[in-house]
């Protein structure tokens, strides 16, 4: 059991913002005749648009491929949330750099949140980028492609207010057939002092309800029984059909908003066999309408992604996250209160943020010793050009000292995930089945409610079933156990 715990936990990849990882588009044939192979870094998000960049160009003459060799069409839709995402990039784009060497017509492209950050210095810049196109670009493909074919080269990174591809359905590229996930909203409009996204995903927008409950149900009938609703800030998601502007809603007062906990409610009521999850929240702006929404139904799981940055308030000041120290395990306190502690909290840190103090850095500790999170994202400060922070603060704590920071949060991190797995051990967890494990046909792997990672025998089992697995062992990582009837 040890044995294959230790490889499991070795093959797990991670999930959310990975932006030391990329996803291939797989092979997708509909009879068309030219080919595009599409690269995603970053986050859900980027995953997601790639899933409408395919489909727009489907549309438009385009067949998916995962060889890079037979693509007409290279498309890297990128990150710019840390520089090592950015530079992986580049990196990558030299690369692609000796292949067009052999293969001159092939078209590369730059989508993605560093198209928006660096617009036509990647056209001057990296010579061998023909197409620059941001985020809110990507209905102008087809023809950004053909100024391409005519000769010339061609960027759009306009950012808009309204768009939020509601009425294109993605091609599921990267899927498993059991999950999937569901953008509701863009951009982001909060402003945190170390963060790019408002710069590179621009306005905050939400997307029509009507088009999401349809595409969930879509989904369930197609054999999907997971969801994940997708924005920056779930929680400030706010639709209203007389006016889709959160800045004006406010301030006419409109009546008829559909808010985040309506629409949970909504995809909830597709089917109780469809489990709903979102991502990500903001301690700020979470509501309780959200958590009691959350407790009303089965099948909304319990698991809150609730990035916390810095556990010492004059860091999270400076950081203009809207919340304190305090605030924040009120909020924990509050998820604990309205549903228990079996609902899984995850967080995302930030190390060596402008001028903490070492004491600053042992709050982070300390908190995170309160909530004890079952997983989380963990990173050093790395400064973004054009942010408030990059205008305001020093970046003047060393790398050797931010990496021992981070490294300190980690192991903490680490301790705390094998912990909170261990409570688990001895439990029954209803487990959707995903597929194989990764490391053996005859093994199954699913995640519980809260987001668990669980392997079992097979047995007779298959992927998309529900099944209740009894947890024996685990790691920080995974929980390994059978099947039992319940
Ligand atoms: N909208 C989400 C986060 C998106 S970015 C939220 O507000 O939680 C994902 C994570 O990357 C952030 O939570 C933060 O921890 C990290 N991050 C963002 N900018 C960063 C920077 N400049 N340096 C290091 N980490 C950063
Ligand atoms: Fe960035 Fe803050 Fe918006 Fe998250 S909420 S995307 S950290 S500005
Ligand atoms: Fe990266 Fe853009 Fe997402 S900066 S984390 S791909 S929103």
């Amino acid at each position: 059991m040890d044995n294959l715990i230790s490889e499991l936990e070795i093959l797990r990849e991670p999930e959310g913002e990975a932006c030391e990882t990329f996803h291939v588009t797989k092979d997708h044939s509909t009879g068309n005749n030219r080919k595009l192979y599409i690269e995603s870094y970053g986050c859900q998000m980027n995953f997601s648009d790639s899933e409408i960049v395919a489909s727009i160009l489907q549309k438009n003459g385009f067949d998916t491929t995962s060889d890079i060799t037979e693509a007409d069409v290279v498309f890297l839709n990128t990150c710019s949330i840390r520089d090592k995402a950015e530079q992986t990039v580049r990196h990558r784009l030299m690369h692609i750099h000796g292949l067009k060497k052999h293969k001159p017509e092939m078209l590369v492209g730059v989508l993605g949140c560093m198209a928006e950050r660096l617009k036509s210095k990647l056209l001057e810049e990296e010579k061998i980028v023909d197409l620059v196109a941001g985020p809110d670009a990507y209905r102008d493909l087809p023809n950004l492609i053909a100024q391409v074919d005519d000769g010339n080269k061609a960027v759009n990174t306009f950012l808009s207010r309204e768009e939020t591809y509601g009425d294109i359905e993605p091609v599921r590229l990267n899927s498993n057939g059991v999950t999937a996930f569901i953008s509701i909203m863009r951009g982001c409009d909060n402003m945190c002092s170390f963060c790019v996204v408002p710069f590179t995903r621009g306005r905050e927008r939400s997307r029509d309800p009507e088009s999401i409950v349809a595409e969930a149900r879509q989904l369930f009938d197609n054999g999907f029984r997971e969801v994940t609703l997708l924005g920056q800030n779930v929680d400030s998601y706010k639709w209203s059909a007389d006016e889709n502007n959160k800045a004006r809603l406010e301030k006419v007062g409109l009546t008829n908003v559909v808010t985040f906990a309506h629409l949970l409610e909504r995809v909830a009521l597709v089917h109780p066999d469809l489990r709903v999850r979102f991502s990500t929240s903001h301690p700020k702006d979470i509501t309780d309408e959200v958590l009691h929404t959350m407790a009303r139904h089965d099948n909304i799981c319990k698991f809150i992604h609730l990035p916390l940055q810095s556990g010492s308030t004059r860091v999270l000041g400076l950081m203009e996250r809207g919340y304190s120290r305090e605030w924040y395990l009120g909020k924990v306190q509050r998820i604990k209160e309205i549903l228990g502690d079996e609902c899984a909290l995850s967080s995302d840190m930030i190390a060596g943020f402008c001028s903490e103090t070492e004491e600053e850095h042992q709050e982070t500790l300390t908190l995170m010793d309160e909530v004890k999170y079952d997983f989380a994202y963990m990173f050093y400060y790395s400064e973004r050009p054009g942010t408030l922070a990059a205008k305001k603060y020093k970046d003047d704590i060393s790398d050797a000292v931010k990496k021992r920071r981070l490294e300190e949060i980690i192991v903490k991190q680490r301790q705390h995930a094998v912990l909170r797995n261990q409570q688990e051990v001895g439990k029954v967890h209803r487990i959707l089945v995903e597929g194989n494990s990764k490391r053996s046909a005859d093994f199954l792997q699913g995640r519980n409610s809260a987001n668990k990672v669980f392997v079992f025998p097979r047995e007779h089992f298959q992927k998309g079933q529900y099944v209740n697995v009894l947890a024996e062992d685990c790691t920080g990582g995974t929980l390994v156990g059978k099947a039992v009837d319940y």
